[in-house]
């Protein structure tokens, strides 16, 4: 132990139910799972807590894209995202999910302290309502013209040309996406926290102690604090994913509200599965938690919440607050932002496929330092850095000795080499740059070391001293040396490159590396390979996948199995084939993109719903459509379906149908309506 034991509490910023994990969001969870590595290895009680962030207008508008319950997309990603993180070697004490009973009991609890002390006020705002749907309007789900510069088809929510932020209620020719009509505003009843009240305290917190990066102090200073901070508006009106309100029917907390309460879940959920004391861990402020530390890592987007609303929410209802915020800033490849068209907004699951973990662990510790800065992964130096360090420089080392004295104890070194001598002060420094979030120093020391090691190993020759017996003493004694020092730069990339560190454990026979472990007196095993280099073909293939498939990864092994388990089933749904047609008749049916804007079931009918569909412009239809059994209306408002559009209109018993809905499927339960991919707009022709 290199000091008194500590008890930390550290989280990741909680990642987005609305979309798998990409090579972006790693360079937050590799950076703290490096910094929690490290404070384990030093043997304190490190834990780490994360949870998957599900609330919100855009988890509805991707189940409503993909024709499923919101419960059922979380559910899914939740098993996809730690499935991403497990093999990225990114381990996490305990991952929970925002939508768990403990979190919203949090949430109420959280939520009473701030009633308590007065600080929600009632206040009416204009809101956009769809008249149409029935609904009022998330700010994702209206577009218009930013009123700002002008350009077209912005959110109600901010700009994406100009990055103006705004009230939808501002937007120039508002259009729901919902119905494609125009909203009109109308009056709801939200809640706002007075965050002002806490002013003092907020100045106070963030601009002393540690809490902060200096760049994040000042940015506050100059940014929220020098003027009166604005209420927050935490409700939102339903239809919302979320949880409802518990003193405010109908209305719900606002995703930010409900997600960093995640945390405390998430420490909580562990607390009670293990039999640990939360009291001790979080909770309310007293001398059992005073000395627990909180340390959260987040991305520079999300510094507000984090920096202003969060510890002023926890500072109302009496929890422990953050020991420090530590930002960090966006990832940019090859110096541009991630882009879907150039290749470069890999998914972790697509880098998997082509390269080892290990080199992206390595890359990100070598540019991560305490700043907000942006880092930037040049593809180039990729592949040249982790072949020259890691293959180059430290796996070399271990190549180029441990083979010579497979079964020789490793004996205390009569003349220590430089390196050898250097290495105690070095393992002083990186262990300070570990805890300050300085990886790229780390790095920068170990690697010099490596290069003195190389050098030393160089001039001493083994594979020559091997060819004569008579030199087996000096041998010995230089790969000794060099085994050293490798497995102190294993250990101190340890927090990186876990994997390499397992290996570097077997082949010296160590139970279970710490900081301090030693192998002086252990035996050398057989050498196994350890590191591969990067190919450069690799990177590309990546890239090029990454370009070639979105929306969708394809995975060639899945179609596979897919078609394999088709061949099963009677050809053609049993059904035959009707008589061919000229391509003239196909073109007679008018296929055309719709979204269904309202549905209602229809007396008397357990089989039929009334839908409204939406086909661009100002032209809807209305048809009756049998998958009552199939579907349930509130489930299908605002998906695309597939419609005959110039159908003859029907009389039906409960009304004229202007067209059919396209399904698949024999009836009744079995019954499936037709999507199209993410990116079709009502109106488009199907051909
Ligand atoms: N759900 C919120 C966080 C709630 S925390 C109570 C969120 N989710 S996110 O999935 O969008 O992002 C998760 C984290 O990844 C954030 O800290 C964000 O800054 C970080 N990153 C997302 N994209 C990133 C890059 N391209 N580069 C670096 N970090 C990035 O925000
Ligand atoms: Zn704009």
């Amino acid at each position: 132990m290199t000091s008194q034991r500590r008890r930390i509490l550290v989280t990741s910023a909680l990642p987005y139910a609305n979309g798998h994990i990409h090579i972006g969001h790693l360079v937050e969870y590799l950076q703290t799972d490096i910094w929690v590595r490290f404070q384990k290895m030093r043997g304190h009680d490190c834990r780490y807590f994360c949870a998957d962030d599900t609330h919100g207008t855009a988890i509805t508008i991707r189940a409503r894209q993909e024709g499923r319950s919101e419960e059922d997309v979380i559910a899914e990603m939740s098993d996809a995202h730690q499935q991403d993180f497990a093999d990225f070697d990114i381990v996490f004490d305990h991952y929970a999910s925002t939508n768990n009973p403990s979190n919203r009991a949090l949430c109420e609890d959280i939520w009473q302290h701030l009633r308590e002390q007065d600080m929600v006020v009632e206040r009416t705002v204009s809101r956009l309502f769809d008249a149409e749907a029935g609904s009022f309007l998330a700010d994702r789900f209206v577009k218009g013209t930013c009123p700002k510069c002008g350009a077209e088809n912005q959110y109600g929510d901010s700009c994406d040309h100009c990055g103006a932020t705004y009230a939808a209620t501002d937007l120039l020719n508002p259009v729901s996406v919902l119905s494609g009509s125009t909203p009109q505003a109308k009056d709801s009843n939200q809640l706002f926290v007075r965050i002002e009240k806490l002013h003092p305290f907020l100045e106070e917190w963030t601009q002393s102690g540690d809490h902060l990066q200096p760049e994040v102090a000042n940015y506050l200073k100059g940014h929220f604090l020098n003027e009166p901070l604005r209420d927050w508006d935490v409700s939102r009106p339903a239809p919302y994913f979320g949880f409802e309100i518990p003193d405010s029917p109908g209305n719900y907390w606002y995703v930010w509200f409900d997600a960093p309460i995640g945390y405390i879940a998430s420490c909580k959920e562990w607390c009670d599965a293990h039999g640990e004391d939360f009291g001790q861990w979080w909770g309310t402020h007293t001398d059992a938690n005073d000395a627990t530390e909180i340390h959260h890592f987040i991305g520079k987007d999300i510094q507000y919440f984090h920096t202003l609303f969060w510890p002023a929410m926890l500072k109302v209802a009496g929890y422990k607050l953050p020991t420090s915020v530590r930002i960090h800033g966006f990832l940019t490849v090859d110096g541009e932002k991630m882009s879907k068209s150039k290749g470069t907004f890999v998914a972790a699951r697509t880098y998997l496929k082509h390269l080892d973990p290990a080199y992206l662990r390595y890359y990100y510790a070598s540019k991560l330092n305490h700043r907000v800065d942006d880092i930037d992964l040049n593809l180039e130096e990729f592949v040249h850095k982790i072949n020259a360090d890691l293959v180059g420089k430290v796996v070399n080392l271990a190549s180029r000795c441990a083979r010579f004295v497979e079964g020789e104890r490793l004996a205390q070194p009569q003349q220590p080499c430089s390196a050898l001598t250097v290495l105690g002060e070095c393992k002083q420094r990186v262990a300070q740059h570990y805890e300050q979030g300085n990886f790229a120093a780390a790095m920068r020391e170990i690697m010099a070391v490596a290069d003195q090691a190389n050098e030393f190993i160089e001039a001493e020759k083994p594979w020559v001293l091997a060819k004569d017996p008579e030199q087996r003493a000096a041998l010995v004694a230089t790969c000794t040396q060099g085994l050293l020092i490798f497995w102190q730069l294993v250990i101190m990339l340890g927090p990186v490159l876990p994997r390499l560190l397992e290996k570097a454990c077997n082949l010296f026979g160590v139970d279970k590396a710490t900081w301090d472990s030693a192998i002086l007196g252990h035996t050398v095993g057989t050498f196994k390979h350890l590191m591969q280099r990067v190919d450069g073909k690799a990177v590309a293939a990546m890239i090029n996948e990454t370009a070639s498939n979105e929306p969708n990864t394809a995975d060639p092994a899945a179609a596979a199995n897919n078609a394999a388990a088709d061949s099963s089933l009677p050809a053609l749904g049993g059904e035959p084939l009707a008589p061919t047609i000229a391509f003239p008749a196909f073109q007679d049916v008018d296929l055309r993109v719709a979204r269904i804007t309202h549905a209602e079931t229809v007396p008397k009918s357990n089989k039929l719903l009334k839908i409204t569909v939406h086909l661009g412009g100002d032209e809807t239809r209305c048809i009756f459509a049998g998958i009552a059994k199939a579907y349930k209306t509130e489930d299908l408002l605002g998906r695309l379906v597939m419609v005959v559009a110039n159908l003859a209109p029907r009389t039906m018993r409960f009304g004229v149908s202007e067209g059919m809905i396209c399904a698949a499927g024999p009836g009744g339960k079995d019954i499936f309506l037709l999507s199209p991919d993410s990116g079709a707009q009502p109106g488009m022709r199907i051909s």
